[in-house]
């Protein structure tokens, strides 16, 4: 087990952010930036035990600065989209969400979690895991949202070559919240094209249906006999052009899958809900949670042309799938729709939710 700590850039307002790298005793080694508690790499064992970058970033600070898409980067204060940047809690309109997805607002605002530089809580190692533990405070009003929020990430590397990440927050007002990690995975390694090969099984018994802009139209489908079910594995691609109207609105997988008895399930124990496998490398992903929901994002607004990859790579569409573990999409519009998650988190409640990537290879 080994920790390094070392300068990544300054940001376009003058702070400095660092580059946190945990690496295990079987080689496995996550890059975290404190810009956005950002996954800048995560280096695996392939079968023969080649080891290659399988998250899709950029080269550097700036690029994450002023890029969109957020690679790798931590999601809030609403992960996914609120239509009309307007939503309704305990009786008040708030209705000034800043608006930057057509008319929409999307991942918690224009600077929210994902651009700013989070506090340094402890970066530490002992014999069994290397562990970075981020805090941000996002003050009362910031983008619209009600509410001082306390939010603290602990990402932890073990060496059952386990990513965890553990979500916790309090708040002195209610407030909608919803946070995710949204790192693009490439199991082939960063620069080796389509996932349409990879395979997928989801532990998920239903998802959220959106219109063309991909706000939730409030109907929650049962996945039964449609493309969405993932319940035995499959390759993404066997699916992936079938004519139905949820993937062609989206231009592929841009769902939110919610887990089988996610009622029951949801903050209990960290579960196994999902694996990605790509068959050449062998490389293997398994998601556990405990949170109710995954967004499956294939990466199909991955084309802007201003923004190359890592290496100079340019941008490409289904090059890379999300796995973004949070609350059901909708939740915040739909509030009281029993079909939907709660997702208001109020005084003196502890939001507290854990999420683990684990790498193996056969
Ligand atoms: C995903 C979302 C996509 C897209 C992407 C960022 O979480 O589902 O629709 O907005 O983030 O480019």
């Amino acid at each position: 087990m080994h920790i390094h700590q070392q300068f990544y850039g300054v940001t376009l307002n003058g702070t400095t952010a660092s580059l946190f790298t945990m690496k295990n005793d079987n080689g496995v080694t996550v890059s975290i930036t404190d810009f956005g508690g950002t996954v800048v790499s995560l280096i695996a064992p392939d079968r023969n035990g080649k080891m290659l970058d399988v998250v899709l970033g950029y080269d550097s600070l700036r690029d994450y600065e002023t890029a969109d898409g957020y690679l790798g980067a931590l999601v809030g204060r609403v992960a996914n989209r609120i239509a009309g940047g307007r939503f309704e809690l305990d009786g008040e309109v708030y209705d000034k969400l800043y608006i930057n997805d057509g008319e929409n607002h999307l991942h918690g605002g224009k600077v929210s979690m994902s651009y700013v530089v989070w506090g340094v809580k402890e970066f530490a190692v002992d014999d069994k895991a290397c562990r970075l533990v981020l805090t941000y405070r996002s003050p009362d009003g910031d983008e619209g949202y009600p509410g001082n929020l306390d939010v603290t990430v602990t990402y932890t590397l073990d060496n059952t070559n386990s990513l965890s990440i553990r979500y916790e927050a309090v708040t002195d007002k209610a407030t909608p919240l919803n946070l995710t990690n949204h790192a693009y995975f490439n199991l082939g390694g960063y620069a080796s094209g389509s996932i349409l090969g990879h395979e997928l099984c989801l532990d998920a018994e239903s998802f959220v249906v959106t219109d063309g802009a991909l706000i939730p139209t409030g109907e929650v489908r049962p996945v039964d006999g449609t493309p969405m079910d993932f319940r035995a594995p499959k390759a993404i691609g066997r699916d992936f052009f079938a004519d139905y109207e949820p993937l062609r609105l989206a231009g592929g997988y841009d769902h939110c899958l919610n887990f089988t008895d996610w009622r029951n399930t949801a903050g209990g124990e960290v579960i196994l809900r999902g694996v990605l496998y790509e068959p050449v490398s062998g490389r293997r992903m398994e998601v556990l949670t405990n949170q109710p929901c995954v967004q499956f994002y294939s990466a199909n607004f991955l084309k802007n042309p201003l923004f190359p990859l890592k290496g100079g790579l340019q941008q490409r569409t289904q090059t890379a799938v999300c796995l973004e573990t949070q609350n059901m999409s909708g939740s915040v519009q739909h509030q009281g729709n029993p079909d939907f998650t709660d997702c208001v988190l109020r005084p003196g409640e502890v939001y507290d939710y854990t999420t683990v990537y684990r790498f193996s290879a056969d």
